[in-house]
């Protein structure tokens, strides 16, 4: 829990050139009447604050394609990127859930809930629990339907926020007291406890600290733990046993394989009821970067401070600060632009490497457990003591790949901590091969040197993807007219 002291940092590492003014100073809000308790509407909070409202609802417009080489953005017409096509071998690896057959790439918060509503509906299947990281109704939401608001249908759930909201992503409440615009942590019922688990006082977070917490309610892994039905329970934050400034992988499989409720599907080609690891920026990032160690928080870079005619104000256009032409980054480096973005590609490119590297040493042994099943199936004999282990081995590897390809800056937010992860999933990966090799050798099976993915089954058999960015399908916006 850190201040942000970089001139100081500046001293002590000496590597990167870094301004001297480098602790931005704070933009100065505008205010110009008061916000009644309760209120939701973005629109009423735009009267007070009209220069920040107007920079949160361009959330909606297309981002630059072409500045960022792994988001891509989108322009009208375009298809949204699908992790699925860009990393085939999640394809398989996801194949048995609707993570399977469409996973596009995250853009603007506007379009949070929209998109939700254009997936397949089976990725929507957990129920109410889903727009716990949507909509600015979900704290209320829950308090007052306990634990129906995890288990009912999505649907219905939606069904209880005001028709006009139904379709309002992140708003100014999910972050902010209305009564002095301070930061403001909304979700108890999922951070708060999170926090909990890590021993952390919410009196005594810094703002520092708040400017990375507001984004970590929904920029973070979680489960949607399930009963004996399969019916969701909770949302729940896998990090026990960790601490502020170090939530490991490690700790984070411990608790998702040592907790049945955590298993949320069935992998189809192993056969295996595994759980899931989504979106863990604020994992990765606050697990001891560089950037995290010198005090930079989320906002510093997604949010930089910017002028509109005479304010001076966040930038709550929120977005990849490759599409702001590293304007974020600015504030702190004295490097150019351009500088600056092969660092971000460079990093970018060696941990996507090691990510396709260890992803497809992961698909062969999950291959190979598929032909284990079979000959077990067949009447051959399957070392029981053997298999078990390379289980073991093959989870590890598992969920490491899973962390790496859900957290959405592709290794930049903590380069050499993505390195570590991949570096060990291809060791587990490896080991659990050599032991499936020696238990079919075993059983009388003849291993092919290059295991036959049959990747065209996985990529190609996914049924209609439906997250289509169509001119023609409308986009209502719900502001539209006030
Ligand atoms: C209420 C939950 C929520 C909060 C709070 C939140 N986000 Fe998001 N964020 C999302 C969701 C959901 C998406 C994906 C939306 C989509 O693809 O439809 C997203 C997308 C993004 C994107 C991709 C934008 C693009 O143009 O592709 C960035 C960057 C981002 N968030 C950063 C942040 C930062 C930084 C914060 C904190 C200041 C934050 N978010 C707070 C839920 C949230
Ligand atoms: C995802 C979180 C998030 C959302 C949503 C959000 N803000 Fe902010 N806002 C921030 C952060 C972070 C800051 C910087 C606070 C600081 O460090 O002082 C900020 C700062 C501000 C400030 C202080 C002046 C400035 O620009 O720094 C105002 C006013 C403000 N926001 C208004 C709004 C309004 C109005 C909305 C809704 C239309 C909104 N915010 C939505 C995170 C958010
Ligand atoms: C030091 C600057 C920096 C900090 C701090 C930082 N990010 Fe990022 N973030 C980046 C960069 C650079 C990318 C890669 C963007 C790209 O490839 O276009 C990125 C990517 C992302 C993306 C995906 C963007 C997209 O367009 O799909 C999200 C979401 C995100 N960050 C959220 C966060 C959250 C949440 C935090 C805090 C826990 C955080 N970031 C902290 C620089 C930063
Ligand atoms: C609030 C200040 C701040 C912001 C904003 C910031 N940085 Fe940094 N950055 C630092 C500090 C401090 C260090 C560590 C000291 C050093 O190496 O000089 C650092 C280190 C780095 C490093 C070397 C360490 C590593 O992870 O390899 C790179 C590369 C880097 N920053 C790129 C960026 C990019 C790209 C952005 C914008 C997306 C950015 N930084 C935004 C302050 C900042």
């Amino acid at each position: 829990m850190k201040m942000l002291k970089c001139c100081a940092l500046v001293a002590f590492f000496g590597i990167m050139l870094v301004n001297a003014g480098c602790s931005p100073k704070k933009a100065e809000p505008v205010r110009t009447a008061e916000i009644a308790d309760g209120t939701i509407d973005p629109a009423q909070w735009g009267k007070v604050y009209p220069v920040e409202y107007e920079l949160w609802k361009q959330t909606s417009e297309p981002t630059a394609a072409g500045k960022s080489k792994y988001k891509k953005g989108f322009d009208v017409g375009e298809e949204l990127p699908d992790k699925l096509d860009e990393f085939p071998f999640l394809a398989l690896l996801y194949n048995g859930w609707a993570m399977g057959s469409e996973y596009s790439e995250p853009r603007g918060h506007h379009y949070m809930i929209e998109d939700q509503l254009r997936v397949d509906p089976g990725r929507y299947k957990a129920g109410g629990s889903c727009l716990s990281c949507k909509t600015p109704y979900a704290p209320q939401l829950e308090e007052r339907m306990g634990e129906d608001y995890f288990s009912k249908p999505f649907k219905e759930v939606l069904a209880e926020i005001p028709q006009e909201h139904q379709t309002l992503g992140v708003a100014c409440i999910d972050c902010h007291s209305n009564r002095d615009m301070s930061l403001k942590i909304s979700r108890g019922f999922t951070l708060g406890k999170g926090l909990q688990k890590l021993g952390v006082d919410e009196a005594k977070l810094t703002q520092q600290d708040k400017r990375s917490l507001v984004c970590a309610q929904c920029h973070v892994t979680y489960s949607i733990t399930k009963n004996a039905d399969m019916k969701s329970t909770d949302v729940l934050f896998p990090w026990d046993e960790s601490q502020w400034g170090g939530i490991t992988i490690e700790n984070i499989i411990k608790k998702l394989r040592s907790n049945p409720a955590s298993a949320e599907w069935t992998q189809s080609v192993t056969g295996f009821k595994l759980a899931f690891i989504r979106h863990p920026e604020f994992e990765l990032f606050s697990n001891n970067s560089v950037h995290w160690q010198a005090g930079v928080a989320c906002s510093d870079c997604h949010m930089p401070y910017t002028k509109v005619g005479a304010h001076k104000v966040s930038d709550h256009r929120i977005m990849s600060p490759l599409k702001n032409d590293l304007k974020a980054c600015q504030q702190c480096h004295t490097e150019s632009p351009e500088w600056l973005r092969n660092q971000v590609i460079s990093l970018q490119d060696r941990t996507m490497s090691q990510f396709i590297r260890s992803g497809y040493a992961t698909a062969s042994v999950a291959k190979l457990f598929e032909m284990a099943n079979k000959s077990q199936a067949e009447g051959k004999q399957i070392d029981k003591d053997l298999y078990a282990l390379a289980r073991d081995h093959y989870e590890e590897a598992f969920y490491r790949v899973v962390f790496i390809g859900a957290e959405n800056s592709t290794g930049f937010h903590n380069p050499s901590e993505a390195m570590r992860i991949l570096g060990d999933a291809a060791s587990h990966a490896g080991k659990a091969e050599g032991l499936l090799r020696q238990i079919l050798t075993k059983a009388g099976v003849t291993v092919p040197v290059k295991v036959e993915l049959e990747m065209d089954k996985y990529v190609n058999n996914r049924g209609v993807k439906k997250l289509m960015f169509k001119p023609e399908h409308e986009i209502k916006d719900p502001f539209a007219g006030r």
